[in-house]
């Protein structure tokens, strides 16, 4: 088999690999792997970085697992699981950051998915709209376990993923200060229909690997909750929230 154009891989560099942990940024991959191999035992190989894609390989002597960066968004995230799916990975966890929008969660806390609201643009290439954009049940349990696992607060629920960072999310911070008027009230029109959290990748990954008869699960760190902190991430922030997400994330391999 060739190497996959974007993500420069084949079936052969992933060595039987099926699950694969999903950051959009590719200098938390290291991170992540380094840490499947602290847990779990085992060593980690760099195997290919090109554009957003960047993936380590974890041998953990029984089970080889891979870590792959998404980029932002889902045109760039369904690249990444196509080219994936056709090398032989079978379950996709997005592991990202995220804004909340309900008051009781906070800073670090972390949130499991269970389905997505399809504010992106890419899903509707492979469903229409009307088909839901849900997690696998199995891979749900596993991040609730390795959350538990890890110590880590969790939140279980719905999140909206967006196309884009700020109007999308209603973000008035930006160049033009100018949300449209179809995205004014739409935190709050979320927040009340109980939907937890802002981000840009899970109604993609759901609806490709539901659709495609793959596994997907999406865990993400609160970095921001809109409610308190307004509209800026702050770097603090960021690192709590990365740090409790990889222990999350990789605690749960162990029940996938
Ligand atoms: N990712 C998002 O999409 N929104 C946030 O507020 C933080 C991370």
């Amino acid at each position: 088999m060739e190497k996959m154009y974007h993500i420069d891989l084949d079936d052969a560099m992933i060595e039987g690999a099926q699950v694969v942990l999903m950051p959009g940024d590719p200098f938390r991959v290291e991170h992540i792997a380094k840490e499947i191999a602290s847990r779990f035992g085992g060593e980690t190989q760099k195997l290919a970085w090109h554009r957003e894609y960047c993936t380590y390989l974890a041998r953990t002597g029984d089970r080889n697992f891979l870590v792959t960066s998404t980029g932002i968004g889902g045109p760039s995230t369904a690249i990444a699981i196509e080219e994936l799916a056709k090398i032989g990975v079978r379950t996709f966890v997005r592991v990202g950051t995220t804004g909340a929008i309900q008051d009781h969660l906070e800073i670090g806390d972390v949130v499991i998915t269970t389905g997505a609201v399809r504010l992106d643009g890419a899903s509707k290439d492979y469903a229409p709209v009307e088909y839901p954009a849900v997690a696998d049940h199995n891979v749900v349990s596993a991040l609730i376990e390795g959350s538990r696992a890890a110590g880590i607060a969790y939140h279980v629920g719905i999140t909206a993923s967006s196309d884009t960072f700020y109007p999308g999310e209603e973000r008035s911070d930006t160049y033009s200060g100018y949300v449209l008027r179809r995205l004014k009230g739409s935190t709050d029109e979320w927040s009340s229909l109980n939907v937890l959290n802002f981000e840009m990748e899970a109604a993609t990954l759901f609806t490709m690997t539901s659709c495609l008869g793959l596994k997907g699960g999406c865990i993400t760190a609160v970095i921001n909750v809109r409610g308190i902190q307004g509209e800026s991430v702050t770097r603090d922030a960021l690192e709590i929230g990365e740090s409790n997400l990889i222990k999350a994330s990789v605690a749960a391999l162990e029940f996938l």
